[in-house]
């Protein structure tokens, strides 16, 4: 008798703590725009219905939602073509009718204990809705493990900026397709939508060009060095090992990877300057004879620099483009223009008899006239240019999209002028600096972007009138590689400030609040540690 008392006091015990369980708070990164936390929970377990209303044909969006679905919480869903009669489901719908406060990629969402409705005015808005879900989803503990739960709850989530990037240099260190993946898999879950891929530089180049094939066969490897600290130029005797460069094959499948994710891909390929990798494949491109090789280690500065006054390098660049906007679908191509140091230009015959012939000022000019070229060449094959902030002056002839990485100053001038920009100031998005105390972490580039500082960044320049913040498109995280050499370190560099990131480009200002997104964290970072995604601690 007493044996059963105790029983169902024990029992009684555990439906208290069952019904006292605190509720989990709504934890979503980055910080939607408005929602009403609920009573009670939506439980995801095998018996859940994942179905899909007034999707038309957009089979790539369902095939995507039922994958990742699969892969996230490790069980097939059942399927059904609108809203099921019996069980639990999670419905994704299109509106019918547009709901013009959501625009393109906002939506809606409605949890209660028996569905969860996610609605929207494209599947792009849908697929951001099911990446909510899953960072709402927590483990019962009551439970089986495979059981989630989702708090009762009504969201509403739409962006601040259309741009949300993210950039990577794949020449200092080579990163294969399975890491290109996974880097776009972390982007979609912040919501970010467009992957720079920063394809040439000093370091190697990483794609196949048909027309010069030397550029991947001698211009994406180099030797194998320990260290990339101290400056040793490359011996005749050493053995080119290390380096890799993306098929056109390898690509295709990245950018349907990346649209079936709602990512766009702009390529970079640098003009003028960081082309030590081209000069060692093509030397005649160079304004003198110097034996160029793929560089190594700190070489700085940079002292290659394609010959501005060689017709031959104008059709190799058109030639190059011609390939990349064949192969990229996004109208946007990165054409570079940073740090284009140009000693040699200001001693090369065929650099000044182009300054004379052009009448152009200086060498900063030839830059703007070689980039201007390029540009309308775009221009011509239905692409647009974006271009690092070293080309923007008062008096600019640049038509294209401005990337500022120097500060605010280049990007105001630019919007002022009437250019589009996008921003990642190296005081607040450049991931490869230390984000700790130096003596503590891993080496990397110098400087210091604590995760505070990474989260206090505001894309919108001071001082712009609403015509020129209108040129303001968004903004992106830098990721270059010198000292990043694994995929663990890419990870390490990027998380938690990717995090803070999405918040500056997706979440209202108002909306943002530093203690509670590390508040946010504590509850988040188990999801990473999940995923496999090797987090800052
Ligand atoms: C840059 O960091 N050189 C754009
Ligand atoms: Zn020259």
């Amino acid at each position: 008798m007493k044996s059963i008392r105790n029983l169902l006091i024990i029992l009684g015990l555990v439906a208290l703590a069952a019904s006292c369980q605190k509720p989990q708070p709504v934890v979503v990164i980055p910080e939607p725009t408005e929602y009403q936390a609920k009573r009670g929970n939506f439980t995801l377990d095998e018996q859940t219905i994942l179905s899909f209303e007034n999707i038309q044909d957009d089979a790539t969006f369902t095939k995507t939602i039922r994958e990742e679905y699969q892969k996230f919480f490790v069980h097939t869903p059942g399927l059904s073509e609108g809203k099921p009669s019996k069980g639990r489901y999670i419905l994704f719908s299109v509106n019918d009718k547009e709901d013009d406060a959501l625009g393109e990629e906002g939506y809606t969402l409605t949890v209660n204990a028996k569905s969860i409705q996610a609605k929207a005015n494209t599947t792009k808005g849908l697929f951001y809705a099911f990446q909510t879900i899953k960072q709402l989803a927590y483990p019962s503990k009551l439970a089986d493990a495979k059981e989630m739960l989702i708090p009762c709850l009504k969201m509403t989530d739409n962006p601040r900026f259309g741009y949300r990037g993210a950039h990577l240099d794949v020449s200092r260190h080579f990163f294969d397709t399975a890491y290109i993946k996974r880097y776009l898999d972390l982007m979609a879950a912040y919501k970010l939508n467009k992957f720079h891929w920063h394809l040439t530089d000093d370091h190697g180049w990483r794609i196949v060009i048909d027309k010069y094939p030397e550029l991947t066969k001698v211009g994406a490897w180099r030797p194998e060095r320990d260290s990339w600290d101290t400056l040793h130029p490359v011996q005749s005797d050493e053995p080119m090992t290390y380096g890799g460069f993306y098929t056109k094959e390898q690509i295709r499948d990245i950018i349907e990877y990346a649209a079936a994710r709602y990512i766009d891909i702009i390529p970079e390929i640098e003009i003028p300057g960081h082309c030590s990798a081209i000069l060692a494949a093509y030397p005649q491109f160079a304004c003198d004879d110097y034996p160029y090789t793929v560089a190594v280690g700190p070489y700085w500065p940079p002292k290659a620099i394609m010959c501005a006054g060689n017709d031959g390098v104008l059709t190799f660049y058109k030639d190059v483009l011609a390939e990349v906007a064949d192969l990229f679908p996004y109208p946007y191509i990165h054409i570079g223009g940073d740090e284009a140091f140009n000693d040699n230009w200001q001693v090369c015959p065929k650099c000044q008899a182009r300054i004379q012939e052009k009448e152009l000022a200086d060498e900063f000019n030839l830059q703007q006239w070689l980039m201007n070229e390029i540009e309308v060449y775009l221009k011509g094959i239905g692409k647009k240019a974006i271009i690092w902030d070293d080309v923007v002056s008062d008096d600019m002839q640049i038509f294209s999209t401005i990337l500022g990485w120097q500060g605010y100053d280049a990007a105001r001038t630019a919007a002022k002028h009437g250019n589009d920009v996008i921003l990642c100031p190296t005081s607040h998005c450049y991931f490869n600096y230390y984000q700790g105390d130096p003596d503590k972490e891993p080496l990397a580039m110098t400087g210091l972007i604590t995760l505070d500082t990474a989260y206090s960044f505001d894309p919108m320049p001071s001082g712009l009138d609403k015509d020129a913040q209108k040129h303001i498109l968004g903004a992106q995280a830098n990721l270059w590689t010198e000292f990043i050499n694994t995929p663990e370190q890419a990870d390490f560099m990027l998380l938690p400030r990717l995090c803070a990131l999405s918040e500056c480009v997706w979440t209202a200002v108002d909306n943002k609040d530093y203690r509670t997104f590390l508040k946010k964290l504590e509850y988040h970072k188990p999801m990473l540690h999940k995923l496999g995604y090797n987090c800052h601690p």
